[in-house]
């Protein structure tokens, strides 16, 4: 498409009016192929942005950016195939202990996951901190370890959805990020091209979410579920609680071991609980249980039983990693004591997940090294009773961010009403 039908396509989007397909597919190939300059990809982004896109205009963004690289047909696999996507948080390892069992119950888990991203930790992250555990595999080595022990966690590759790397890159340095269209359909492009059949949306919401309101956090559910479903996925959401870290652990290595305990039918209950509510989704969509409470069933037998931890044993183990050696964890440890008693009414998992960062689990630069051994062990959660000088949480690293995390609690002299783990469901019918 010439420059000049470029402008018009931009113009159009500016002053409200609605693209075509062949519209949409120009940018986005434009954005794939180099053809198109940063500064009109950048214009049109904000004219989106401004704007929005019609139904129509959302299905066609996030089918072309889908497109824009490799889509991998998972169609050979001898059995259904099922991915979970959480929007991101601070002590989300659900993702390492999901994997496992769903594939032991029959289902096929490809999930190519992302490094931290601002405040929050990421699986690939979590999944380096094991000695050897590989993560950047070309794409014929993760089908091959998803036939052969049913799941494989691995980054993103170059040949995925090299628009969206392009587009997110520009909007990440023209303030276009926080655009629902955008957002749903750039992380459902990535979704889609991966080729599960079904797809269960974990939307975090609350002070460690980058969705700060139910409102929010539920409009970009429905838009994630409306794409996903018309493209002919099964895709169910919940909208989950952030008001406070998940589980004990945050801090990559410390959160792996977590994730390693609820295998082994230990590890903190909303871990356990959020990991069996998933799981028990995936497998409903993808048909290997009847409805939700079957499939809670079989994610338990597969924690009792001992057959998740072996499936992630030998998942591990498949990617160079062994899954026996201790993790690296940190042994210079820094209570955070409570100043008065009281109950804790907050947390400010935000901070919280930012004093992470400082500690060096997470990144401040792209090129920033993280160090699996640093995190956060949380003591308290919120509602829980406590008294002057008790330990509110646990800095393992440096010193520094012991003030960052008692500033991060509020206490208070009466209980909170706290709000319950699984926020909304949006179940696929
Ligand atoms: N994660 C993504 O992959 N894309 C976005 O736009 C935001 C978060």
């Amino acid at each position: 498409m010439s420059a000049a039908s470029i402008v018009d396509i931009i113009r159009r989007k500016r002053d409200g009016g609605e693209l075509g397909a062949e519209e949409i597919r120009a940018i986005v190939q434009g954005a794939a192929s180099q053809s198109v300059p940063d500064y009109q990809l950048a214009a049109w982004l904000m004219a989106v942005f401004l704007r929005g896109f019609s139904e129509q205009e959302l299905d066609t963004y996030a089918d072309a950016m889908m497109r824009s690289g490799r889509v991998l047909d998972l169609s050979g696999l001898p059995g259904p195939t099922a991915d979970k996507h959480s929007t991101g948080g601070v002590g989300d390892k659900i993702s390492l202990c999901l994997a496992p069992l769903v594939a032991a119950c029959g289902v096929y888990v490809p999930m190519i996951s992302g490094r931290g991203l601002g405040h929050t930790g990421g699986t690939l992250d979590k999944m380096s901190a094991i000695a050897g555990y590989q993560t950047a595999l070309p794409v014929e080595q993760f089908l091959a370890n998803l036939r052969s022990v049913g799941w494989s966690i691995i980054g993103q590759t170059d040949d995925l959805c090299p628009a969206d790397r392009r587009l997110y890159a520009l909007r990440d340095v023209t303030g276009t990020v926080e655009s629902i269209p955008l957002i749903a359909a750039s992380i459902l492009s990535k979704k889609l091209a991966e080729g599960s059949a079904a797809l269960v949306l974990d939307v975090k919401v609350g002070s460690g979410a980058f969705m700060k309101s139910v409102g929010g956090a539920r409009q970009l559910a429905q838009t994630m579920c409306g794409i996903g479903r018309r493209l002919g996925r099964r895709v169910s959401a919940f909208l989950t609680n952030m008001d406070q870290p998940l589980g004990r652990a945050a801090g990559n290595a410390m959160e792996t071991a977590e994730a390693v305990d609820v295998l082994r039918g230990a590890g903190p209950q909303d871990v356990v609980d959020l990991t069996v509510i998933l799981g028990a989704e995936m497998l409903r969509l993808a048909g290997a249980a009847p409805d939700a409470l079957a499939g809670q069933h079989r994610i338990r037998d597969a924690i009792a039983s001992g057959a998740g931890y072996e499936r992630w044993c030998r998942g591990v183990r498949q990617h160079g990693g062994d899954p026996e050696a201790p993790l690296p964890i940190s042994r210079e440890r820094h209570p955070v004591r409570a100043d008065r008693s009281g109950y804790v009414t907050a947390i400010n998992t935000e901070a919280l997940g930012v004093a992470c960062v400082e500690l060096g689990a997470g990144r401040r630069r792209v090129d920033d090294i993280v160090d699996p051994s640093v995190g956060i062990l949380v003591e308290r959660k919120v509602g829980d009773q406590v008294n002057a000088g008790d330990p509110l949480a646990i800095v393992l690293g440096a010193h520094s961010a012991v003030i960052a995390v008692k500033a991060a609690y509020t206490l208070d002299d009466s209980p909170p009403t706290a709000r319950p783990l699984i926020v909304e469901s949006l179940l696929q019918p």
